[in-house]
């Protein structure tokens, strides 16, 4: 038995291990959730919220970026309360929270010139910015450091919750530590059900990624996080700022100047891949590692936008936004990256978005959340020879349709769109009806088939044209010059058994034919298989 005082202090020891370890642990009180009309603010929830923050507790808010979990800023303990809740590493400072211009002055000293031109022009809004330290701040807040954040937002909720808590409310974004930053109370109560005291519902925030972050400091200033301001408007207002040049470079390997910015932040659960090329590789090579993924029975997402979204066929696939407006991406990304973990994806691959405006942002946190990792879209590109096969028989509807929908049941290692055309097409008919019931007869349908006149549209260098006849394909050849990769089924299956033609004749001669299409398209189907290259690739990126 150790003594009284030693005994306290264990006990004080448990206490910590209650408070900061474990999060289960944790979940012992009661969240208020407390919905908010922006346009119409209840006076009353803003002063309970108020009072709670005063008493030294938690409450969640909207802002314009994100959801903060806001705290009093002038109070060590309720630091170390933030710090406890979101399960954060203790040496990531705070942001401080003010409403009133005149209050940068109580917590701020040795603030530049520029300061005043700058909150002129983006306060309130998603703008932070870093100063030398008053004493009033306490290192609990600025993670130990001699400088403080100091952001004013423009959500009047949140303005109206800081005013009615003093005036000084540190606030990170609302989320589990690592975990995407919440853009709903739904997110926030996901994260923080039972740790916090409070969650003032706002709706979906605005912007969708955390504000830019300014360092004040410097000479000239620096910005240390990429948000909704960017480094061309802080140009207009007090000329050129710097760059921390970690903010999109990884090899840099440079320590962040914003401590925040050094953890892998803001990630799901799966593996996230950025896949960077032209627009049309990146669907191309997406398109293919998603296949490749769907065959091993991964559970993959996708991160697509609403004017790619068509082209993709397997997994979970999500629309950011529009490419038009880089602005839609950030306030879904998020999002988008929470659902993926509702949904237990093993696997994202993300397009990669223009690196513009708020899109440098997006690329910034998106890259943080892949932990960097981005796949070169050409390499998978080209590891795929032929994407497109087409069947040319006389009208197409037989011998084509049949061939196409036997290889469309095959076991294929690559994903091919696979068409039927015909020679000459006077007609689009459904096709033969022998045709069909020998199909039938094997399990096999080509009901939604329309015959279809062969054009030479659309023929790219990955496609690939495959005549029932010679005759076919020369004259396909001298027909159209942009064919590069034109066979018979035969040459190309490098087998000669004859195709039948059993066009007029009786149901057997349809049963003849597709006996010897089936060894046919086996054969192509092993063909392609065995120059499919990216089989022995595919382990290195799901
Ligand atoms: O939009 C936002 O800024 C949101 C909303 C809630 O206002 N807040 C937010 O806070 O994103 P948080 O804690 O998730 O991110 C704050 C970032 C961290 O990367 C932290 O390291 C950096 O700001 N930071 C804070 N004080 C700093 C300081 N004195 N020097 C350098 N970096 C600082
Ligand atoms: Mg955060």
């Amino acid at each position: 038995m150790g003594s009284g005082k030693e005994r306290a202090w264990k006990t004080q020891g448990i206490k910590e291990f209650f408070f900061t370890g474990n999060n289960d642990i944790m979940k012992v009180m009661e969240t208020i959730v407390k919905k908010i009309d922006k346009n119409n603010i209840d006076a009353d929830i803003i002063q309970e919220a108020g009072d709670i923050l005063r008493r030294g507790g938690l409450v969640a808010f909207p802002t314009e970026t994100v959801y903060g979990l806001g705290a009093n800023a002038l109070e060590e303990k309720a630091a170390k309360k933030t710090y406890a809740a979101k399960g954060r590493p203790s040496d990531n400072p705070l942001i401080v929270h003010i409403a009133d211009y005149e209050d940068l002055r109580r917590i701020a000293v040795n603030i530049p010139p520029g300061t005043d031109a700058l909150a002129a022009h983006f306060w309130p809004g998603p703008l932070t910015m870093i100063f030398w330290k008053s004493d009033v701040v306490p290192y609990g807040t600025t993670g130990g450091l001699e400088t403080v954040a100091v952001r004013m937002p423009s959500d009047p909720a949140a303005l109206a919750l800081i005013r009615a808590a003093g005036g000084f409310v540190s606030a990170p974004s609302a989320n589990t530590s690592g975990r995407p930053s919440p853009t709903t109370a739904e997110h926030v109560i996901h994260d923080l059900n039972g740790k916090i005291d409070m969650v003032i519902d706002g709706g979906a925030v605005d912007i969708g990624v955390e504000s830019t972050i300014l360092d004040m400091t410097v000479s000239p200033p620096m910005i240390l996080r990429p948000g909704a301001v960017t480094a061309e408007m802080f140009a207009e207002v007090i000329g050129p700022v710097d760059v921390d040049r970690t903010i999109l470079d990884a090899e840099s390997g440079i320590r962040p100047k914003a401590p925040g910015m050094k953890y892998r932040h803001y990630a799901p659960k799966a593996r996230l891949m950025i896949v960077e090329g032209d627009i049309r590789e990146e669907i191309l090579a997406i398109r293919q590692l998603a296949y490749a993924a769907h065959r091993r029975k991964k559970k993959i997402g996708i991160i697509a936008t609403s004017e790619t979204l068509p082209f993709y066929n397997y997994g979970i696939i999500k629309n950011a936004g529009t490419r038009e407006n880089e602005k839609t991406i950030a306030r879904n990304l998020y999002k988008v990256l929470r659902e993926f973990d509702q949904e237990d994806a093993e696997v994202i691959y993300s397009e990669s978005f223009a690196v513009q405006g708020i899109g440098k942002a997006v690329m910034n946190r998106l890259e943080k959340a892949a932990g960097h990792q981005k796949i070169t879209a050409a390499d998978i590109v080209k590891l795929q020879k032929y994407r497109r096969i087409i069947f040319v028989s006389g009208t197409d509807s037989a011998r084509g349709p049949i061939a196409a929908e036997l290889l469309r049941n095959q076991d294929l290692e690559q994903e091919y769109v696979v068409d039927s055309r015909g020679m000459v097409v006077l007609f689009p008919e459904p096709v033969n009806q022998k045709a069909e019931a020998v199909m039938r007869s094997v399990g096999m349908t080509m009901e939604p088939h329309i015959s279809q006149q062969f054009e030479g549209e659309n023929i790219l260098d990955d496609t690939l044209v495959l005549t029932m006849e010679e005759s076919q394909k020369d004259k396909l050849r001298s027909e159209y010059e942009n064919i590069r990769n034109i066979y018979t089924l035969n040459e190309f299956t490098e087998d000669t058994t004859e195709i039948p033609n059993p066009y007029g004749k009786p149901l057997t001669a349809y049963g003849e034919c597709l006996e010897v299409m089936e060894k046919l398209i086996a054969e192509l189907a092993e063909k392609l298989n065995s120059s499919a290259e990216g089989e022995k690739e595919w382990g290195k990126y799901m």
